[in-house]
């Protein structure tokens, strides 16, 4: 069957306004999970300053920018992700001055750096939410926070129905001392309490917290949460169902239209600091219409593409989340931000290696099923080599560009992820995906710390895929990322535009400018004619005017 509707979708770069340019539009951005990446100080725990000791590999790989998941100081009840001081370093991972130098070593070789923003909830052990709890109800320090009273004859039930994206209740009640305390609203872990953004010093203070890291000279922030900050103003109880709401069912605590304006202030500090500021999304959010109000000309730069991160290994869903990301995102004049892997979901080498590739939302456990780790890579390579054709910016996370696989046999001792506790080991988390990464195949934890310490264990296969083993090894999958990556520069494809040629079913086959791309998901050879190679997924995917099953291609 031939896939109809051969449409061009115009290149946002084309849009008659014109009026956005910026570095971001079509920058390839790697995430550091810091405490996964490389640990200088040997205590088992990357840090910043083993970040600065790798910043070579991210200049050779050929990267824009860097976005560093949480360092700020913190209980680490979600690794980071609870912000008990959002202007200190974690000891953990250094301190300030380690975070200024990896910054200005980073900027003199041309590396952006953007940092994690955690806005939608602090730490429990947040100085505001201590205060909070010693105070009254309805006192200025409650409000900023979702403290609500009980339901029930002594308040001792939850406020409404709502339930933490963690698993359990989205509430705890509070022990004041009192006769009936009250709850507070945590989306996910109890020690993440929601903060009140209809209180204006909640936005105050961001602004402040924002000026203190552009001040030190950060190129942006990833905003964690972006679509939570606001609920509905009355805290309705979920309908249908007990939750927690998907943000695809804009349930009453996601994606709500009032969440812009706390964008729109946003950028007007960033431009304070000049044009190229960025903020990017995580916003889960219903489809790509809804996604695209958050890169507005007056709020953010990017949002993540989720959409295309969950189309599976299925070319007619990839290709639908691609022409509506590419045409919503054009009404707005901004690019897109293609994404397929990050430190929530199963690594992609993994997912597609599955019987079912969009069944991983909760990791792979030792009793699950096991991916197919060879299919997995091949069409992992093959899923990015496409991904860096498409016009827009892209996310790559650390690891991927060594093809590693997620851990997939952890045993239950040694997880950390909050989400595997609070639903008794029922969703087995994500764990598997933050392993440390292998530096020398040679040294202990295969070079992640002078010790040989792990934070978590890691299997074997790391160490053959370590950099050592394939640096300068032709075919490799670093070699493929940085043959990619410099080409996509130099062909500008990334600032390019896409306009699709007629394929057969499983065929995805685009032009950008001088360049076609093509992915064959299929297990057949596919005909695609003769023409050049840029760059191929595995060596001698294409041959003879034929792709391999599996397999993508850069063509000229
Ligand atoms: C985001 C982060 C995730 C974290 C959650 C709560 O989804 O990416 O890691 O657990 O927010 O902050």
């Amino acid at each position: 069957m031939e896939q109809s509707s051969p449409a061009t979708v115009a290149s946002p770069h084309k849009e008659p306004s014109g009026s956005r340019t910026g570095w971001w539009r079509d920058a390839v951005i790697y995430q550091i999970y810091p405490r996964s990446f490389a640990d200088a100080d040997g205590n088992g725990i990357g840090d910043l300053e083993g970040v600065r000791q790798h910043l070579d590999h991210l200049e050779r790989l050929g990267v824009d920018a860097i976005w560093l998941s949480p360092f700020y100081r913190s209980p680490q009840a979600d690794a980071g992700y609870d912000v008990a001081d959002y202007r200190d370093v974690d000891p953990l991972f250094g301190t300030l001055d380690d975070f200024d130098r990896m910054l200005r070593e980073a900027h003199e070789r041309a590396l952006r750096v953007i940092v994690d923003l955690v806005p939608n909830h602090t730490s429990s052990a947040h100085e505001w939410f201590k205060l909070a709890t010693l105070a009254a109800p309805g006192s200025p320090e409650r409000d900023r926070y979702l403290f609500r009273d009980g339901r029930g004859e002594h308040g001792e039930l939850p406020p409404n129905n709502w339930k933490s994206v963690f698993g359990g209740p989205a509430w705890t009640r509070i022990e004041d001392g009192t006769e009936n305390p009250q709850w507070y609203l945590h989306l996910f872990d109890a020690g993440q309490p929601d903060l009140n953004w209809r209180n204006p010093e909640v936005v105050a203070e961001f602004h402040d917290v924002l000026r203190f890291w552009l001040k030190r000279g950060v190129d942006g922030f990833r905003v964690d949460v972006a679509h939570g900050l606001i609920k509905q103003a009355d805290l309705p109880d979920l309908v249908g169902h007990e939750g927690p709401a998907r943000a695809d069912e804009l349930g009453p605590m996601w994606d709500q239209d009032d969440v812009h304006e706390i964008y729109r202030g946003w950028n007007r500090v960033l431009h304070e600091f000049g044009d190229d500021k960025i903020l990017v999304a995580e916003a889960w959010v219903a489809n790509s219409e809804r996604r695209s109000l958050y890169v507005r000309h007056d709020e953010m730069q990017q949002a993540f593409n989720f959409g295309y991160m969950q189309a599976g290994w299925d070319a007619a869903a990839m290709r639908a989340e691609i022409d509506e990301s590419l045409a919503s995102n054009a009404l707005v004049d901004a690019t897109t931000t293609w994404v397929l892997s990050n430190h929530d979901v199963v690594r992609h080498t993994s997912r597609f290696g599955l019987s079912d590739p969009t069944r991983w939302t909760h990791g792979i456990g030792p009793d699950e099923e096991q991916p197919d780790l060879e299919l997995g890579l091949r069409r992992g390579r093959a899923a990015t080599l496409f991904m860096l054709g498409l016009p827009g910016s892209a996310y790559i996370y650390e690891g991927e560009e060594l093809g590693l696989p997620e851990h997939t046999t952890l045993p239950a001792e040694v997880r950390q992820d909050p989400t595997f506790f609070r639903t008794g080991g029922e969703q087995t988390g994500r764990d598997g995906c933050r392993v440390p990464l292998p530096w020398d195949s040679t040294k202990p934890a295969f070079g992640f710390s002078p010790t040989g310490a792990s934070w978590l264990p890691q299997p074997a296969i790391f160490g053959e895929l370590a950099p050592d083993r394939q640096d300068g090894v032709p075919g490799s999958t670093l070699e493929l990322y940085r043959s990619a990556l410099v080409a996509r520069r130099e062909l500008d494809l990334g600032g390019g535009s896409l306009t699709w040629r007629q394929s057969p079913e499983g065929v995805l086959d685009f032009d950008n400018g001088e360049v076609r791309v093509v992915l064959n998901t299929t297990e057949e050879p596919a005909a695609v004619g003769e023409a050049s190679v840029i760059v191929e997924s595995v060596p001698g995917a294409y041959a003879d005017g034929t792709l391999a099953p599996n397999a993508a291609v850069w063509l000229r």
